[in-house]
């Protein structure tokens, strides 16, 4: 299946395809991830003063403030796409496409769907902290989906843990080579510069008023590093040595097959760093390659077009009450206007309100290439893990669920805005921002919502209110664990204390159970009952 799309030269289809970078930014919250994107966007040159995109409290402009409690809580609980060339050493154009992650854990399933629309993770770890439990766990996310990671130490202009340490404990607990590309000249809170490893060059970096322009860099070269960094330069170089004695040495293929991560020294905050950043993402990170199908054959980038929906999301404008479906292309030429078959219907897809969402600003897309993410406006029938394709038929595997640790039953405040109420409740399940159960003995206006978080049901209670005029109360439910079960075994289930079989909108049962023990003891006392996990992440 390699044909090539038609409305482009297929040379040109590879070309667009080995240029685009794909990544996601992955980190325990507070580790920076927001301040390295704009930084990020900043150097690529593509906004001209850090505080342009997330605009978290304390910085300058807003532009995905859409949600209130976004804002009130100064957490970013919505993805967005960034598009955004960036000019590599040797004067060659990439483009990168950044895939932005809530990072809060109560949205983990929001980013396990992000990431797998990306060729690539940034794994931010904050100097002073090392290795955090959001950290770890997304990490599992991409070892699972065999991501290469790029590992970025940040915020090393605070004071923080040795650098060698940082190395080894990547190394224990995950498991995974870290091959640092740069290592810091000064402890951390004492950030000068970095030994280019591969060069051997000295990076001398200068603080800009703030960190809000990109920060001026100079290579020295290691002759004159010394009367530049004094003992500084010297500690780096001789730690560097002890690095390639251990082996420790970036190796491409290694990297590829996820078994080792080159590593970086940032502050995101001083903008220090970013660029080599930039250049090991244009010049390392792998381009799109495809993408498996449904039966695990692969479907080359440069075959008739193919995108799979990887997030729906509504209420971004509150002018317009929207919805959008972002959708990563894995093969061929998008061109807007061009009709595409929905896999899950057969229907054709009419792609005229195709967008790019660049923050909060969007503006009409009329080409996209492998890797790139299309926003379709509008587009009811598309639900997470649908495959959109042109003329040769493909399907994508769905997207897992996670196993949902938080139920509540929903109830309409207003019993006459029944109407509204369910079609609250379809919307947010079609979404994926909670899940929805159903059974006979609570009815259809007693649904149960399922979440991984917390928060998540903040999100569905304050979307039923606001957006669909359909107020709700949420009684908890005494259940911590859900697994997949069969139509006999629920039979089973049911009639046991403490354990409630519902059905989810796709069709499948899940039994839920008060505790994981209260789940061992029915699965022993019960063995012809199979019960399976909801496995996406490794440790569900
Ligand atoms: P997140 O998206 O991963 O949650 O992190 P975010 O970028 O919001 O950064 C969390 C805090 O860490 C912010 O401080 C930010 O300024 C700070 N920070 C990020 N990178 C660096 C760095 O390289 N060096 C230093 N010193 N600080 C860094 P805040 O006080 O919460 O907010 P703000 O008022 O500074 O924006």
């Amino acid at each position: 299946m390699t044909t090539s799309t038609a409305g482009s030269r297929p040379d040109q289809l590879s070309a667009e395809a080995q240029r685009r970078r794909t990544f996601a930014v992955i980190s325990h919250p507070d580790a920076g991830k927001s301040t390295l994107t704009e930084a990020l966007v900043l150097h690529a040159k593509a906004i001209t003063e850090a505080g342009a995109i997330h605009g978290k409290a304390g910085r300058r402009s807003t532009v995905s403030d859409w949600m209130e409690m976004e804002k009130a809580r100064g957490i970013s609980i919505t993805s967005t796409a960034l598009q955004f060339p960036y000019v590599t050493k040797t004067g060659s154009t990439c483009v990168i496409n950044l895939l932005d992650t809530p990072g809060h854990a109560d949205f983990s399933e929001d980013t396990y769907r992000v990431l797998t629309a990306v060729d690539s993770a940034v794994m931010l770890i904050d100097a002073a902290k090392g290795l955090e439990p959001q950290t770890l766990k997304l990490f599992q996310v991409c070892r699972h989906r065999r991501i290469p990671i790029i590992t970025v130490i940040n915020k090393w202009d605070r004071p923080g843990r040795y650098a060698l340490e940082l190395i080894d404990e990547i190394q224990t607990r995950i498991g995974l080579k870290p091959t640092p590309l740069t290592w810091p000249v000064g402890i951390a809170g004492d950030f000068k510069g970095v030994l280019d490893r591969r060069t051997g060059n000295y990076i001398r970096f200068t603080r800009t008023a703030g960190g809000a322009t990109a920060a001026p860099e100079e290579h020295i070269d290691p002759d004159r590093a010394h009367d530049a960094a004094g003992v500084d330069w010297d500690t780096a170089v001789e730690e560097s040595e002890l690095l390639s004695a251990d082996d420790s040495d970036f190796d491409p293929e290694t990297f590829r097959n996820c078994t080792s991560s080159p590593v970086l020294f940032t502050s995101a905050a001083l903008n220090f760093g970013v660029n080599q950043l930039l250049d090991v993402l244009a010049e390392l990170a792998p381009p799109p390659s495809g993408a498996l199908d449904a039966e695990g054959h692969r479907r080359e980038a440069t075959a008739r077009f193919s995108a799979f929906v990887f997030k729906v999301q509504a209420g971004m404008d509150s002018a317009h009450r929207d919805r959008i479906a972002y959708a990563r292309v894995c093969s061929g030429t998008f061109e807007r206007g061009d009709v595409l078959t929905h896999a899950a219907t057969g229907k054709p897809f009419v792609t005229k309100y195709a967008q790019t969402v660049f923050g909060q600003q969007r503006s009409t897309l009329d080409t996209a290439w492998p890797g790139d993410v299309i926003g379709l406006a509008n587009a009811q029938a598309l639900r997470p893990g649908d495959t959109l394709y042109s003329e040769v038929p493909v399907v994508y595997p769905p997207i897992p669920s996670f196993s949902p640790e938080y139920f509540a039953v929903a109830r309409g405040k207003d019993p006459s805005k029944h109407k509204q109420f369910r079609k609250g409740i379809e919307q947010l399940d079609q979404e994926g921002v909670v899940q929805v159960l159903r059974s006979d003995r609570r009815g259809e206006q007693a649904p149960v919502l399922a979440a991984v978080g917390p928060m998540q049901f903040e999100v569905a209670s304050h979307r039923m209110a606001s957006e669909f005029g359909a107020a709700i109360t949420l009684e908890s439910l005494p259940y911590t664990v859900a697994r997949i079960c069969d139509a006999d075994g629920a039979e089973v289930l049911q009639r046991l204390a403490s354990v409630e079989v519902l059905t989810r909108s796709d069709g499948v049962l899940l039994a839920v159970f008060s505790t994981k023990w209260r789940l061992e003891n029915v699965a022993r006392e019960n063995p012809d009952v199979t019960l399976r996990s909801l496995v996406a992440a490794g440790d569900n």
